[in-house]
């Protein structure tokens, strides 16, 4: 009578490389169909400049969290200060943005050329919501009416986010 207890079960007949490359392509194809939000393109500086406000970014809503979890209302204002355009954080700071480039113009001039105004619009939004946190926590507001306007603030990191993706220009 044959062994029946251990049956042969198929073996999928992709080598792991193979495997590997072929859901690399599935995923890059996916990322191809699926990605929709609009391009802007910047000088390489420039875009590296908005990544590194946008870490900032996550660090001020975390900080925010941070804050409301140690009643720490001193740190929920400092947190949310982190969101403020530099030139209002640290004017001298500011003066390096001054600096104008070949063409004559200042990195603030240079993005505001190319930015679509939506983009202007989100980020006064989630400003706003920052800085009226802010102004919540100086009034010592309670914890949960700040956690609800950092959940504001976020749905704004999180259109935007959907909305647009940054690209190198070259050169
Ligand atoms: C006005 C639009 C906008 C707003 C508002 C915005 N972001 Fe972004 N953020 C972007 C875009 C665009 C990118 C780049 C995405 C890409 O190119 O794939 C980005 C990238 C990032 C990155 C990646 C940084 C890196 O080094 O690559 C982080 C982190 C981030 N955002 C956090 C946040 C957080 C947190 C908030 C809200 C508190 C926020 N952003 C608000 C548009 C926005």
């Amino acid at each position: 009578m044959p062994d029946t207890r251990h049956p042969r079960i198929p073996r999928p007949r992709l080598k792991g490389a193979a495997a590997t490359v072929l859901l690399a392509l599935l995923l890059q194809a996916g990322t191809a169909w699926s990605d929709t939000r609009q391009e802007i393109i910047l000088p390489p500086a420039d875009r590296d400049h908005l990544l590194e406000h946008m870490r900032e970014f996550l660090q001020a809503s975390n900080g925010v969290l941070r804050g409301v979890l140690d009643e720490d209302m001193d740190k929920v204002v400092e947190m949310a200060r982190l969101t403020l355009p530099m030139r209002i954080r640290d004017p001298e700071a500011h003066d390096v943005e001054l600096t104008r480039d070949h063409t004559g113009r200042t990195r603030p001039e240079r993005m505001q050329a190319v930015m679509p105004p939506h983009w202007g619009s989100m980020m006064r939004q989630m400003r706003q919501e920052f800085m009226q946190i802010a102004e919540d926590a100086r009034q010592g507001a309670d914890g949960t009416r700040i956690l609800q306007r950092l959940h504001g603030a976020q749905e704004v990191c999180i259109a935007c986010h959907e909305a647009f993706r940054l690209t190198p220009s070259e050169g």
